[in-house]
């Protein structure tokens, strides 16, 4: 049997790819309460919201007014996404703890999400990352679509291993392989996260899974075998990307902490406090939790 780790840390990505996708409009007050319910529940790392083009994703256009509202905790990071230059000046401005560029292993994909090649986004994210070392700003890098793609199909991991060299080369430090359409399955995933690893350390590498076909859990646990302990997760499983059609939310954070409590691994997080954020946002956005774990444990507590 592989040993696991002792320690786990989640970056609770719910108030971002949780939301950005919603239809109905959420007003900033509640985005800002979701933050703060999570900063109270012992996240470190909190993915808060996306200086993109609102004509591109208008859920994420109060982004300025929600960082400058949220309650923060000192020792917490506050991430958020920034496309290009322009995301980077709306970041630094909001006071940013860590910036996201975000890229994909699909030449699709990329096309569709920020309307450019992988090559040009590599080369719209080279100033991004150095402003961002210039201004002690840590520097986070996704590759999107990593085990699959909605538009191109397959993705071998050769082409993860090949957006992780260019995101090295300009200065990202820490890696998310992310499964846009919760595709993988654990081996796949596996084989992803090595690709990964070929260019970054084990500590700066982290899985972000959505969960559309039930796999996510398992593939936690099979990054977990490897000694990945770094996981992106979405109270109640909100989510889905506007330019990955059908996907659903990313893996819970109730069932990833539940399997982690399992385990015996520490996170430093209440996952009681999780399961009612979890609960209560699900209410404001009138419907069920996705977190299967989550609905358990409110059941339980509710008979
Ligand atoms: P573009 O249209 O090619 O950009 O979009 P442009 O530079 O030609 O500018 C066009 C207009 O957008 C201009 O405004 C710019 O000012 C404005 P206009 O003059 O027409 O009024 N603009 C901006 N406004 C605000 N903030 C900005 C910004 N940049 C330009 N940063 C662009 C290119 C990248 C901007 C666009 O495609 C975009 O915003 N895409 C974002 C898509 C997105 O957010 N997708 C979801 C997040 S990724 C994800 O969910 C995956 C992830 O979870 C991992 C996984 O699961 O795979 C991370
Ligand atoms: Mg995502």
């Amino acid at each position: 049997m592989p040993s696991l780790p002792s320690k786990v840390s989640i970056v609770e990505v719910g108030p971002r790819d949780g939301l950005q996708n919603e239809k109905q409009t959420i007003p900033a007050g509640v985005k800002v309460e979701l933050v703060d319910r999570l900063t109270a529940a012992g996240f470190t790392n909190i993915e808060v919201t996306s200086f993109v083009s609102p004509k591109w994703v208008p859920q994420m256009a109060d982004a300025a007014e929600v960082m400058a509202q949220i309650r923060r905790k000192p020792g917490v990071v506050y991430s958020v996404l920034t496309p290009n230059m322009k995301g980077f000046e709306g970041a630094l401005a909001a006071r940013a703890d860590e910036i996201v560029v975000f890229g994909a292993a699909s030449e699709a994909f990329s096309q569709k999400n920020i309307n450019c090649s992988i090559a040009e986004s590599i080369e719209r994210f080279a100033p991004v990352c150095e402003a961002a070392r210039a201004h002690g700003i840590r520097i986070r890098g996704a590759i999107s679509c990593a085990l699959g793609c909605p538009y191109q199909g397959e993705v071998k991991p050769e082409a993860v291993a090949y957006v992780a060299k260019l995101m090295k080369d300009i200065g990202v430090q820490h890696i998310g392989v992310a499964d846009t359409i919760g595709v993988g399955t654990p081996r796949a995933t596996q084989a992803a996260m090595e690709a990964a690893l070929k260019h970054f350390d084990l500590a700066d590498v982290s899985g972000h899974f959505h969960d559309t076909y039930g796999q996510a859990v398992g593939n936690v646990y099979a990054c977990l075998e490897l000694g990945v302990s770094r996981f992106d997760t979405s109270v109640a499983g909100l989510g889905g990307c506007p330019y990955a059609k059908g996907a659903t939310g990313n893996v819970a954070t109730e069932d990833v902490l539940y399997l982690l409590r399992g385990l015996g691994i520490e996170t430093g997080i209440d996952l009681d406090q999780v399961v009612a954020t979890g609960q209560w946002i699900s209410g404001i956005l009138n419907r069920k939790a996705f977190a299967r774990a989550g609905n358990a444990i409110a059941a339980k507590k509710a008979a």
